[in-house]
């Protein structure tokens, strides 16, 4: 049978997620969104592109739930961007007032899912949906740390004059300012970069990755990131739904793990069919430690409003 992934929010990532995983034959996408005839047009739309790129997925849009019934994957991108006038905290209380509905409505419909949180603040929504939801920590992850990733892997290969394919990187901690790259761990052909580049160069690519997002925002002027932040996401889904036990910097709830009990945080995880299979735990340096919980931190302090 068909796999079915429903995503919630039909604005710039959430449409977007939808044409890849059609595009890439996944699975057949429930689009859902509070404003009337957009999941519906746009998934109209996503279908008759069907019959010129050759995919059969079934795409439906619609202002409800019903539709995401037995969903596979469930990926939460509802919610608000911050506009002029708004605090941080005015947002991180309007989109957890929707991810916790979100979570409750498609968790009931789909007891069994995954569920991929990609709305921001993203650590704390992710929380917020695992509380809503009642899912095992197992069934709730972030996505964050790829697409810190894919930035860091990006202005590397761009550095180097070197093909993406041939980087790595590793990205750690809460999806936010605290972010942790990991330049021991990132490398070219193998090699890590801290032999092919100077501590100048790493600590300039490592900036512009931790304002990565900021940096697209400024250019748009309105609205952020969704190309990268969707590629990011499909490989989190392809991941869980081919069961390829995939190795992926994801936002999990780590009781223990990395001497952190109960909070989400980005670290290196196994992605396969029952979602988070394991957290693969690193050694860190001091300093790198010493990032990290003061990113964790960061995140505990946002989630604490919803204790
Ligand atoms: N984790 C990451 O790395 C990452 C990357 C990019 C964007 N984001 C976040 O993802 C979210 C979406 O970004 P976007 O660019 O797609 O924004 P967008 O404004 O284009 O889309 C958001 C959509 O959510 C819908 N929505 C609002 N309330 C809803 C509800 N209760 N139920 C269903 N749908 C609802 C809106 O109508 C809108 O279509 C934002 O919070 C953004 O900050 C996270």
């Amino acid at each position: 049978m068909q796999k079915r992934v429903t995503v919630v929010g039909a604005g710039h990532v959430g449409a977007t997620l939808v044409q890849r995983i059609a595009e890439a034959r996944l699975a057949d996408v429930v689009m859902v969104d509070v404003v009337e005839g957009v999941p519906q047009g746009k998934g109209l739309d996503l279908l008759e592109a069907g019959p010129v790129l050759g995919y059969d997925s079934k795409v439906t849009g619609t202002n409800g739930y019903d539709e995401t019934a037995g969903s596979d994957i469930i990926v939460i991108t509802a919610g608000l961007a911050r506009k002029p006038g708004m605090s941080r905290d005015d947002l991180l209380a309007a989109n957890g007032d929707i991810v916790k509905k979100v979570a409750q409505e498609t968790g009931r419909l789909s007891p069994n899912a995954i569920m991929i949180v990609v709305t921001n603040p993203m650590d704390v929504m992710a929380y917020v949906a695992m509380r809503a939801s009642g899912f095992p920590r197992e069934r709730v992850v972030g996505m964050g740390g790829v697409l810190d990733s894919a930035r860091f892997r990006t202005f590397i290969a761009m550095e180097l004059g070197v093909s993406v394919e041939n980087t790595h990187a590793f990205v750690l901690g809460g999806h936010g300012d605290s972010m942790v790259p990991l330049p021991r761990y990132s490398t070219v052909a193998g090699i890590p970069i801290t032999e092919i580049m100077s501590a100048e160069q790493i600590s300039r690519l490592v900036e512009r990755t931790r304002n990565g997002g900021a940096e697209i925002v400024a250019l748009l002027k309105t609205g952020s990131a969704y190309y990268a932040p969707s590629a990011a996401t499909l490989e989190m889904v392809e991941a869980m739904l081919l069961d390829k036990k995939k190795i992926l910097p994801c936002s999990a709830y780590l009781e223990g793990e990395y001497g952190v009990q109960g909070a989400f945080a980005g670290v290196p995880v196994k992605l396969g069919a029952k979602g988070v299979e394991q957290v693969v735990e690193i050694t860190l340096s001091a300093d790198e430690n010493a990032a990290f919980m003061k990113s964790v931190d960061a995140v505990r302090a946002g989630c604490a409003k919803f204790m």
